[in-house]
């Protein structure tokens, strides 16, 4: 059935496409299917006569077309290679240009991750904004962003890059991101196409173990994993990039039942997929394809359109496929219509090129520094403020220490991710500390430690200030002494710990979540002097903080803020702003705990009448949805529009949340239920509302939300379908996932 045409354009899109279409040759048809890195550096390393990576993208250009390149930041280059592509095909059909336009482009964001934290759609939907902006300006069309992976092991790296372990979170955010980025037209010169990734169940991989195979059941795919790329696709994503491991056994670059029969059929994506990084050509490494021509039909037959190549693509095979049948004529085109129509709606045809003394400009635009400071300022989560040690108070002291070496690291407080930053516009925790307690306070820093090393490189060393400085001649226990003899001598010391930015993102799983380094070691020397301490968090991921949580009266995660991350940070610490995130994951005790989630069902020995774990508590040592604030919020008991409602039906339900503390602050309110029994055992609690609202001290918010079939409903492994149950359910809404569930409704058949 023809979807009903939206409008006069798509209609306009169609007939453009279909007669460009018309006119290819099979070889430049395949030409739009592949996407090349164009690695210009590597220009003089060819070898034994083959031509270098970038030597085999330029001939590809004058063959028969490239569909796409990637990994090009500059305008001028970006220009150069489009024209190149645009005179080197019959029918100038212009090349789209990616990139992983993750948390920012010049302007960095915090990271994903953090983001999430916020649990603000909008002021995450205006950071993607941003970063589209920037990188549509200098020539850049498609961003390979949101990655939007359910994460319930933080021991894989890539959870700093998604929305944490919640679907309903998930969903939200990847929504925000997709708005942001796409606006309400591509072709706009502020807009680009999201490419929510990876699909799907990425995030699964075995032991947390980056790349390896994940094993997902049916009811977890349709509950937990592919809601958020649904929620992607309904908010409009122009693009899918299919994911890199074995799903149940099948590579996902080649997995029809999920690119096609679930992809299309049931989450309605009418995009076109890309391949991640050679995944096409590797179906052949994961001994699934027999060579590269099987591979490249395979995976085009199964519904990844667009191969993401660096060197020796499967798809150069596809003319040949053709030929001999592999792959149908209407396959190819029907992949190749996906391509030229987002190339069509980007308006690259009109306007393949960029100004590029506009991009300069763009790229300098201060308002989008001021984006960056609200995010990170929004994506802190408060963990432990005994005493209210915070916020400090700068007419009360006189000297602060500010300890340890991610304190003073530019690039650490931008995260990984990134590669067009400015690392001397960013503004360090210390900083940020020195330029807000202003004269009247002495803020001293010391390293204390040096920084700790990864045990074999990144995937991202080839790029400049991936790895820190082991520092020549650094005395390690005169070093420690140093930061203590500070510390004790200060009013407070704000230490800075969590991990360097290369031990997290992709190829980045560790085996444990300890604090690495001696960074333990220097927390608890500090806090041994007595001086009051603040322990700031950079993280993409949780740690192993069982010591601090006891022993350290303030605990502030600050992610990678990114840019503007010790404005941000300083501005909460001296109370300018209050913290108002909330963990959009379970924090566990010990990395022996993994995975554990706050969404598990209830068993035959409820978790919290029966403990797991006989050598550590079974609890998470931090709740999904934990934040604390400068306010102190108590809730009303919620009210329900109906006490009961038929299958089908919906019903409201108000809470009010009071700010009895003395400081202004945002709470994050969240509604969870649990079904108490049906067609299949459900989660003991799930999220499905949230709002955060800001509430003045004394004051009051009143906050609704609504419950119906999308909230009510479930995939079931009974009935191998989607089922709204007739039943009773248990409702909470507070502050995170603890709260009691003691408001009950039921719905009747
Ligand atoms: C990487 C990542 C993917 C990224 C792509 C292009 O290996 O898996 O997220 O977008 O390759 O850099």
């Amino acid at each position: 059935m023809t979807q009903q045409i939206q409008s006069a354009s798509d209609e306009a899109v169609r007939e453009r496409v279909e007669s460009l279409l018309a006119e290819m040759t099979v070889a430049e048809k395949a030409g739009q299917l592949t996407q090349y890195f164009y690695m210009g550096f590597m220009r003089d390393q060819a070898k034994d006569g083959a031509p270098s990576q970038p030597e085999m993208v330029e001939a590809a250009m004058t063959r028969s077309g490239v569909g796409s390149l990637l990994f090009l930041m500059d305008p001028a280059e970006i220009n150069r290679l489009q024209r190149m592509t645009i005179e080197g095909n019959r029918l100038g059909i212009p090349a789209l240009v990616g990139f992983d336009v993750i948390h920012g482009f010049r302007t960095v964001l915090p990271v994903p991750l953090a983001m999430a934290a916020s649990w603000d759609p909008a002021v995450i939907e205006q950071g993607q904004a941003v970063a589209g902006r920037e990188a549509r300006a200098v020539g850049i069309h498609w961003a390979f962003s949101p990655m939007v992976d359910i994460a319930r092991d933080p021991r894989w790296g890539r959870i700093i890059e998604g929305a944490g372990e919640d679907p309903y979170l998930g969903g939200k955010v990847a929504a925000a991101q997709v708005r942001g980025f796409q606006g309400s037209d591509l072709s706009s010169p502020d807009n680009v196409i999201a490419g929510p990734k990876h699909f799907a169940g990425y995030g699964a991989a075995l032991g947390g173990r980056d790349y390896d195979e994940s094993n997902i059941s049916d009811a977890e795919l349709w509950n937990i994993y592919f809601p958020p790329f649904k929620a992607a696709i309904d908010a409009g994503a122009a693009n899918i990039m299919s994911a890199y491991m074995d799903l149940n056994g099948v590579p996902a670059a080649g997995n029809r039942w999920l690119l096609t029969e679930v992809l299309r059929d049931s989450l309605g994506f009418e995009g076109f997929v890309v391949s991640d990084a050679q995944a096409v050509h590797d179906l052949f490494t994961h001994h699934f394809a027999a060579d590269l021509a099987d591979a490249g039909a395979r995976a085009l037959n199964a519904g990844n359109d667009m191969e993401m190549t660096f060197v020796d693509p499967a798809f150069d095979h596809l003319v040949a496929a053709v030929e001999d049948g592999r792959v149908s004529i209407e396959t190819l085109d029907t992949s190749v219509r996906r391509v030229l129509t987002a190339k069509v709606r980007l308006g690259l045809f009109e306007n393949p090129y960029v100004d590029e003394a506009r991009a300069a400009e763009v790229l300098v635009d201060p308002a989008h520094r001021q984006v960056a400071k609200t995010a990170a300022q929004r994506s802190a989560v408060l963990l432990r403020n005994e005493g209210e040690l915070l916020p400090l108070a700068a007419d009360e002291l006189s000297s602060v220490a500010v300890i340890g070496p991610l304190a003073d690291s530019p690039r650490d407080t931008l995260g990984p991710w990134i590669f067009d930053y400015d690392l001397a516009e960013t503004v360090t925790i210390l900083d940020g500390i020195k330029a807000r307690a202003g004269e009247g306070i002495d803020v001293q820093y010391a390293p204390g430690i040096r920084p700790a090393f990864r045990t074999f490189p990144s995937m991202f060393d080839a790029w400049p200030n991936n790895t820190p400085e082991d520092p020549a001649d650094f005395d390690d226990d005169a070093e420690l002494a140093k930061a203590v003899e500070l510390a004790r001598a200060s009013d407070v010391a704000v230490l800075v710990a969590g991990e360097w930015q290369n031990m997290i993102g992709e190829g980045a799983s560790r085996s444990s979540l300890e604090l690495p380094g001696r960074q333990l070691e220097l927390i608890q020397a500090v806090v041994a002097t007595g001086t009051p301490v603040v322990l700031l968090v950079m993280n993409g991921r949780p740690l192993d903080l069982r010591w601090p949580a006891e022993n350290v009266p303030a605990i502030l995660d600050i992610w990678y803020p990114g840019s503007q991350g010790g404005k941000a940070v300083a501005a909460l610490l001296f109370g300018d702003d209050s913290p108002g995130g909330k963990l959009p994951f379970t924090w566990p005790r010990t990395g022996g705990q993994v995975p554990i989630i706050y969404n598990y069902t209830r068993s035959h020995k409820p978790n919290d009448q029966w403990r797991r774990d006989w050598d550590e508590e079974s609890t998470p040592l931090y709740a999904f949805g934990h934040g604390l604030s400068y306010g102190s919020f108590s809730y009303s008991a919620p009210t329900l529009s109906s006490e009961s409602i038929a299958v089908g039906e919906t019903l409201t339900v108000s809470v009010t949340v009071t700010n009895e503390g003395s400081r202004a602050a945002d709470e994050v309110v969240q509604l969870y239920i649990h079904q108490r029994y049906g067609t299949s055992s459900r989660p003991v609690r799930e999220l499905k509302g949230f709002q955060r609202v800001p509430v003045e001290a004394g004051a009051s918010a009143t906050v609704e939300f609504t419950l119906g079939p999308d909230e009510l409903s479930y995939w079931s492994a009974v009935t191998r379908d989607w089922v709204q149950d007739a039943t009773t359910f248990d409702l909470g809404v507070g502050g995170d996932s603890t709260v009691a569930l003691s408001t009950q409704f039921t719905v009747t058949a």
